[in-house]
């Protein structure tokens, strides 16, 4: 017998999507193997490493956690949704220039868990930027670089905003 399926409908990176899912499969199978968005890595497959993060509504969620079926209706970026026509996401530039980039298999996780943070305070303080990836494990970096870099896209912001 066929496995049962689910009609879902969600906004990934603001492009309506519509599809019959497994309705065991999990956001991140969704996300990868049936819509080809593969930024966004699989680890340990069991909420452990964060680097399957993604944003829903607003919120950094470990999508190997996640069932498909809950992102109907919902409004998703992953790292593919970062960057736009005029260029990388100040985040990705900042990683780049700052070298928080090792072997990058963190890096999506990283991006993402920073941006909602991003989304929600306009000026974090180092002990919410180290809270925010608390939950993204990188084996390369030690994190500093990548705290730094987070720090330097803030302060750019706010120095854009202030000009
Ligand atoms: S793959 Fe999801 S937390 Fe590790
Ligand atoms: S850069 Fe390699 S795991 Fe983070």
């Amino acid at each position: 017998m066929d496995k049962e399926s689910v009609r879902i409908e969600f906004t990934v990176n603001n492009k309506e999507v519509a599809l019959d899912i497994p309705a065991d499969a999990t956001a991140l199978h969704v996300l990868r193997e049936m819509l080809s968005l593969t930024g966004t890595k699989e680890g340990c497959g069991i909420g452990e490493c964060g680097a399957c993060t993604i944003v829903v509504d607003g919120k950094a969620v470990n999508s190997c956690l996640m069932l498909g079926a809950q992102l109907d209706g919902r409004m998703v970026t992953t790292v593919e949704g970062l960057a736009t026509e005029s260029g990388l996401h100040p985040l990705q530039e900042k990683f780049m220039e700052g070298h928080a980039v090792q072997c990058g298999f963190c890096t999506p996780g990283l991006l993402m868990s920073s941006h909602a943070l991003l989304e929600e305070k306009e000026n974090p303080t180092r002990a919410e930027i180290e809270k925010a990836i608390a939950g993204n494990i990188c084996r390369c970096t030690g994190y500093q670089q990548v705290i730094t870099s987070i720090e330097t896209a803030v302060s750019e912001r706010l120095d854009g905003e202030n000009r």
